[in-house]
């Protein structure tokens, strides 16, 4: 078991299979940004090498993330190599969707169980306007392919941007009267690159909340009140769904992380929102032991930093959001 020094016990992994993404999403990355080559990135085999050492050591919940999971070569593949990973529980992938209509099939059908999938807004002006140059309509298709394939429940992300979307909370939350789907709405939280947005323009879960109970009245707790992962869960009365929400930046929920996160380039990244990392990308490729690869994920996870200081003013600088993968 990988237990941190104050007793959290750590076995959910987030891996990022790439930091390459096809939308530009202005509160995750600048528009002219730039990836890294592919020789830098984890292979497939060093993937599925570092997943059975995280499984013996207990972990035994994978998200795959990005930057855009799906656009990762081979990207079926590795995710049947990782699902037929023994120790693996639970599996899933946060995608933007724009793929899942040609992928939610194969994907499924290789072992993924869930897909959280981001959607801010319903209108295609906006949505376009906040991705830079996404086509709604595709994301809407992979939303049906990912329910036909089973991929469910489906759960929708939306990053909440003042002066973009905050009015659109509204009929993002009335998907789910219809749709047994949970939406969850997420501070948009700083880091590298867009801060000026990112520090000026967000949105509390509470004032989201608000402009939701305005338009359907008091939204009744569930999931008996308990945090699903990291979303606080209500529902609109007489929904199929569920609405979430994640406050990051007003509410931190850092005494029950069990996470850590795995870059795309091989850093054990402890939490997502401080600076510090494990490189576990050269001892791989410089012919370390199982053995001392094991000790290094420990020793990284014993240190794992309680939480993060962004109340104090405290910002992750190193890297912007699509290298860690959210
Ligand atoms: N703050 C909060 N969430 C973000 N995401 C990307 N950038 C940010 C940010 N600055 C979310 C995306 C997606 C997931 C990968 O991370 O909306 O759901
Ligand atoms: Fe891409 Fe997701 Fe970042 Fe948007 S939030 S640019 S879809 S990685």
């Amino acid at each position: 078991m990988a237990i941190d020094r104050f007793g959290r016990n750590i076995h959910y992994l987030r891996i990022s299979l790439t930091d390459h993404c096809n939308l530009r999403c202005v509160y995750c990355m600048p528009e002219d940004m730039t990836f890294r080559p592919n020789a830098e990135l984890l292979q497939d085999d060093e993937i599925l090498l570092l997943m059975r050492l995280f499984t013996q050591l207990g972990f035994d919940k994978f998200r795959l993330t990005g930057g855009e999971p799906t656009v990762r070569a081979h990207v079926v593949d590795l995710v049947r190599g990782i699902a037929s990973t023994p120790g693996v529980r639970s599996l899933s992938m946060t995608t933007n969707g724009v793929l899942l209509s040609r992928l939610a099939r194969p994907l499924a059908e290789a072992g993924l169980q869930r897909v959280n999938i981001s959607l801010d807004t319903l209108d295609p002006e906006k949505f376009r306007r906040l991705t830079r140059w996404g086509k709604i309509e595709d994301v809407l298709q992979g939303i049906q392919a990912a329910e036909e394939a089973g991929l469910t429940p489906i759960k929708i992300n939306a990053v909440v941007v003042r002066g973009y979307n905050e009015p659109d909370v509204v009929d993002i939350a009335a998907l789910t009267v219809d749709h047994p789907w949970q939406v969850r709405f997420i501070e948009m939280m700083p880091f590298a690159g867009a801060t000026d947005l990112q520090l000026n323009q967000g949105v509390t879960a509470q004032e989201v909340m608000s402009r939701i109970e305005a338009a359907f009245g008091p939204l009744e707790v569930a999931n008996d009140g308990k945090l699903d992962g990291e979303a606080r869960i209500f529902r609109i009365p007489g929904a199929r769904g569920e609405v979430g929400f994640i406050s990051t930046v007003s509410e931190p929920f850092c005494a029950s992380c069990t996470r850590a996160r795995l870059t795309a380039d091989g850093r054990l990244r402890l939490c997502l929102l401080r600076e510090g990392e494990v490189d576990l990308l050269t001892p791989l490729r410089s012919g370390a032991t199982i053995q001392e690869l094991r000790e290094i994920i420990l020793e990284g996870i014993w240190y794992k930093p309680w939480g993060h200081a962004l109340s104090e003013g405290v910002i992750p600088l190193n890297r912007v959001m699509s290298e860690i993968g959210g």
